[in-house]
């Protein structure tokens, strides 16, 4: 499975692709986490990183397809990968394309996950991430056992900086512009699948598998 998750912040790719993973064997490769990750650790990307994203832009274009071909050569990718987050400017899908032809690959199919605004916003303004696991949780539709524990590995759970009223509201600015380009570019490639992004977790994770069933028939 060599696919993507196209969609706009908040509409569900990395819990979906979190779901994918345990289906499919295939790697979740999230920038989000990866630059989060880096922001964490204070590597020199991650202070360049944390500083960009508190706005809601984007990270440049030549770094984000470096990181990516290199995580991509990595043995965990070799059954195949979920990208999550990444294409996220049509020169970065251009980038991909090169990094794939490189490794004699190709993408199976994108999802295009489709979900409205007040929706986008509930769900961004209600998530907690576990600092220890990543695992995600929503304070309504997805709440912990107990009030910020993770159930998973019992670490603390944090709300991002960018999921305030104000970030959000530049994120799907920053989609709109950049990133919605690229569901012509995809649809022009033949490999695009579109997914109603409203319903629970489960409903939704059926659709895509019923769309990738349908992608390899
Ligand atoms: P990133 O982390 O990729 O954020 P995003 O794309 O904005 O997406 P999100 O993680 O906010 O949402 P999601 O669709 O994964 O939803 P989730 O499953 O968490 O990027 C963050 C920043 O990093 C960017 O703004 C940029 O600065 C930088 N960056 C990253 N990649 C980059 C790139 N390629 N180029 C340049 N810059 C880059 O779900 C959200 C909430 O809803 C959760 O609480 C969840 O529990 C809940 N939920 C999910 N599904 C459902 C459901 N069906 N019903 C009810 N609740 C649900």
């Amino acid at each position: 499975m060599r696919v993507l998750l196209l969609g706009p912040p908040g509409a569900g790719k990395g819990t979906q692709a979190k779901r994918l993973t345990g289906a499919f064997g295939a790697c979740q490769v999230s920038t989000g986490d990866i630059l989060r990750n880096a922001a964490q650790e204070e590597t020199p990307l991650g202070q360049k990183a944390a500083a960009i994203m508190v706005k809601g832009e984007l990270v440049p274009d030549a770094l984000m397809i470096d990181l990516v071909a290199e995580r991509l050569r990595q043995d965990d990718c070799r059954k195949g990968f979920i990208l999550d987050g990444f294409p996220r400017t049509l020169e970065q899908a251009d980038g991909l394309e090169g990094i794939l032809k490189a490794m004699g690959s190709e993408l199976d199919c994108v999802f295009l996950i489709r979900v409205p605004e007040a929706v986008i916003v509930e769900r961004l303004e209600g998530r907690r991430s576990c600092r220890g696991c990543g695992a995600l949780y929503h304070l309504v539709f997805h709440p912990p056992a107990r009030a910020g524990v993770c159930d998973r590995c019992q670490g603390p759970l944090y709300q991002r900086e960018d999921d305030w009223a104000e970030t959000i509201r530049a994120r799907l600015r920053v989609y709109e512009a950049q990133t919605a380009p690229l569901i012509q570019y995809y649809r022009d490639r033949g490999l695009l699948k579109e997914i109603d992004g409203v319903g629970d977790v489960d409903e939704i994770q059926n659709r895509i598998r019923q769309a990738w069933g349908e992608a390899r028939a």
